[in-house]
């Protein structure tokens, strides 16, 4: 297998770790962390050997972790992002083609001016051959407190989604929102987002837009789409009718197959998907704030990791992080059925990670 180069002495400290990832490569062990640099370490792991890394780099002058390859204590904001890139180059080669790369950063102030951070590792790692499929805002619900008074606080941090090639893998089934059961409000039925059809009903009939034999069949469309949610065939609708609502993407029936539909026949049914709705692009997830032994600032919630390690993992498929600090991505990566990998400079979070993972794994076991 093909490794990133390395010096006579850089292979002795690797045999352990390079041990460990071949176990784990070939099921025998389930996780795995490495001590050491992540550019470094990086290169231990074969190429496209992994499914999907999810990691949070230590923030540009937020605060000094241990070890002297610790990131984050760069002098200006462009030798970070340089270093930063530099390692998710090596994370671009371990990556498997298809695979997916989630990476959640946040801002900093300097001199009072917001550095644009984020954005500008976004840019540096698309000029470096990646795809951005999404900018996901983490809302973190309550922040801290913020005494500034010429300015608002700050609330939300980015989890990007970086892929190699245009077709990559993500199981969309995996990670929609379960639909809703419709309701009976005496005679009617009211979907799970409170469409009962009524609104549509009168719009058609009262509608200056559309001619009679329009109204006739758009009042049919919409009688057999209630027929559907009550049957239980469809889980929710929405339409859309000529002069009423907007075609949702644009009006041009150049660009849009809906206005198309509207300008022929005066209105189109919206049918949501029987098995539920996909996430948004905003994650509402309350930070992990609870005092831990671990003694670490910048634990990101567990719950940030379970989309994209189901979405853009198999199941069994190998998870990375290569700052995994007190392990939550690789600890959510077992509890979902994969196998993981993390990589930190400070010995003490490595111990922490593997005492949490084996803590995890004893309670259970049967
Ligand atoms: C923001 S924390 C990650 C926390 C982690 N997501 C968790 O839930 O515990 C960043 C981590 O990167 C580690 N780190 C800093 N510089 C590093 C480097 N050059 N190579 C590997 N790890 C590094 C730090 O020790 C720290 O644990």
């Amino acid at each position: 297998m093909e490794y990133g180069g390395s010096t006579l002495s850089e292979q002795l400290v690797m045999r352990k770790a390079t041990n460990g990832i071949h176990n784990l490569l070939n099921g025998d062990i389930r996780f795995h962390f490495i001590n050491g640099d992540s550019v470094q370490r990086l290169r231990d792991i074969p190429t496209n050997a992994v499914d999907c890394c999810i990691t949070s780099p230590p923030y540009w002058a937020q605060r000094r972790y241990e070890g002297d390859s610790s990131l984050g204590n760069e002098k200006d904001w462009a030798e970070y992002v340089n270093r930063l890139i530099n390692i998710f180059s090596e994370v671009k080669r371990v990556l498997k083609p298809e695979g997916s790369f989630w990476l959640n950063i946040g801002d900093t102030y300097d001199d009072k001016n917001l550095v644009g951070i984020p954005w500008r590792v976004c840019f540096a790692l698309q000029d470096n051959g990646w795809i951005l499929r999404n900018d996901n805002i983490w809302n973190k619900l309550k922040g801290g407190p913020c005494n500034s008074k010429d300015k608002l606080r700050n609330n939300h941090e980015h989890v990007f989604h970086f892929v190699k090639q245009k077709k990559y893998y993500f199981d969309v089934d995996s990670i929609r929102n379960p639909p809703k059961e419709a309701q009976k409000r005496g005679d009617t039925i009211v979907t799970p987002t409170g469409v009962s059809g009524s609104k549509y009903r009168r719009q058609i009939l009262e509608s200056k837009n559309l001619n009679d034999g329009e109204k006739k069949a758009a009042l049919r469309a919409l009688e057999s789409t209630i027929h559907r949610i009550s049957e239980g065939t469809l889980v929710d609708f929405r339409m859309v009718i000529r002069g009423e609502q907007r075609a949702t993407h644009s009006d041009s029936t150049e660009y849009s197959g809906r206005a198309n539909e509207l300008r022929t026949k005066g209105y189109c049914i919206l049918p949501y998907h029987p098995k539920g709705s996909k996430p948004s692009d905003v994650w509402n997830i309350l930070p992990e704030d609870r005092a831990r032994k671990d003694e670490h600032f910048a634990v990101f919630p567990e719950e940030l990791c379970i989309l994209p390690i189901k979405a853009t993992s198999p199941v069994n498929g190998i998870v990375l992080d290569p700052f995994s600090g007190t392990g939550t991505a690789i600890l959510a990566a077992l509890k979902l059925g994969r196998r993981g990998i993390g990589i930190d400079s400070s010995e003490r979070y490595i111990n922490h990670a593997n005492y949490r993972i084996v803590q995890h794994l004893d309670s259970t076991a049967e």
